[in-house]
């Protein structure tokens, strides 16, 4: 669903969704991203839409001057506060440094003069994972699963070699494009999602963690923010399993549902009725989804060796034997119930409160 863009027609700017303008007190223009084509960015021209998400617009845009076009991405504001536009900006920095061929090459991030953060980055030619799985609805045969899921770690490990984690990883966030050596996956959104823009339909709590339709986050950053390597792996782990059966391990759950059940345990066994997913996969699977980050993988790439069936899947963890996967509470240590108990507690009084 496009975000819909807020903008003040006598200051130029583009506002957080409200009737009127915080500083001028004038009526708000709203309309889609596709308005803005035609419009410039910092001296870019925005020559077509290439989609919208929940955090902005991506468009075709171009220097003048420049031979070549890129992507550029301008972000719908949270809201006004200059601050946490500077930390984005800080923070996106970080995602300028990043060079690896599973990882889109951004190459600028600013601020505009329209009041909102924009980035710019080279124009993939291809579609995202998500739209190729749309046309896959029973999955991919597994080496094609692995192909992705092995490109994917790559970029990933790089990026957490280098101090970055994705934090919002999804297929929307993955674009398949023909590279030198034939299909190559490339990550979008590195490390730029939830610093300052809250999606529509979302809510941000104080601690700063994004509540809202959280397909692919990993339970401990809903109990405390707890982001990290261990968090992308967890995403992958949830893509990997959609890539395997075309089906999506969360079907829109709310965050109470995840609270409740994904910190107890990982990926339920009854997922794989029926499907031809190898057993190391599955053991691999069940893992990286163990909701304690400690019980994962030490990094992705050992969960992807582990999914081919290389290295090690089960390691120290024993997988659940239970029916169903599911491991009963009473197994587990009574300190480590009761801390659990309190977060769920303290995650489900936040998301109320600040509903
Ligand atoms: N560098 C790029 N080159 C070509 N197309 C791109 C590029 N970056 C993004 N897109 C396309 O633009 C569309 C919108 O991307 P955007 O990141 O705004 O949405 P999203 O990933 O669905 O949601 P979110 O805002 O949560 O990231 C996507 O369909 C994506 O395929
Ligand atoms: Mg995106």
């Amino acid at each position: 669903m496009p975000a819909q863009i807020h903008l003040c027609p006598t200051c130029r700017r583009i506002l957080p969704p409200s009737p009127r303008c915080s500083r001028c007190g004038g009526a708000l223009d709203v309309g889609p991203p596709e308005a803005f084509v035609g419009q410039s960015v910092d001296g870019y021209r925005l020559e077509r839409i290439l989609g919208a998400g929940a955090m902005g617009a991506v468009y075709m845009a171009r220097r003048e001057g420049d031979a070549q076009p890129v992507a550029l991405k301008l972000m719908v504001p949270d809201d006004d506060d200059e601050a946490t536009i500077k930390r984005f900006l800080q923070e996106a920095q970080l995602s300028r440094e990043l060079r690896h061929p599973n990882v889109v090459e951004v190459y600028r991030c600013a601020a505009s003069e329209w009041g909102t953060p924009y980035y710019t980055m080279e124009l993939l030619r291809g579609r995202s994972l998500r739209e190729e799985l749309r046309e896959h609805p029973r999955g991919f045969p597994q080496e094609q699963v692995l192909r992705h899921v092995g490109q994917i770690a790559a970029g990933l490990l790089f990026a957490h070699q280098h101090g970055v984690v994705h934090r919002d990883l999804k297929p929307e966030n993955v674009f398949l494009v023909e590279g030198p050596d034939g299909p190559q996956d490339k990550i979008l959104d590195f490390g730029l999602a939830k610093t300052v823009i809250r999606p529509r339909q979302t809510r941000l709590t104080r601690s700063g963690i994004l509540i809202g339709t959280p397909n692919y986050i990993a339970p401990e950053q809903v109990v405390n923010n707890d982001l990290g390597p261990h968090t992308d792996q967890y995403a992958l782990a949830l893509i990997a399993v959609e890539l395997y059966t075309g089906k999506k391990v969360r079907q829109d759950h709310t965050v109470a549902q995840i609270v409740m059940q994904d910190v107890q345990r990982p990926l339920a066994e009854d997922l794989f009725l029926g499907t031809d997913v190898p057993l190391p996969a599955r053991a691999a699977l069940i893992r990286a989804t163990q909701p304690q980050p400690a019980e994962r993988f030490p990094d992705v790439g050992a969960f992807a060796r582990a999914l081919e069936g290389r290295g090690s899947p089960a390691a120290q963890v024993a997988v659940p034997a239970t029916v169903a996967g599911i491991v009963p509470f009473a197994t587990r240590r009574w300190w480590l119930a009761l801390l659990m108990a309190l977060g769920i507690a303290g995650a489900v009084a936040a998301f109320l409160l600040l509903r």
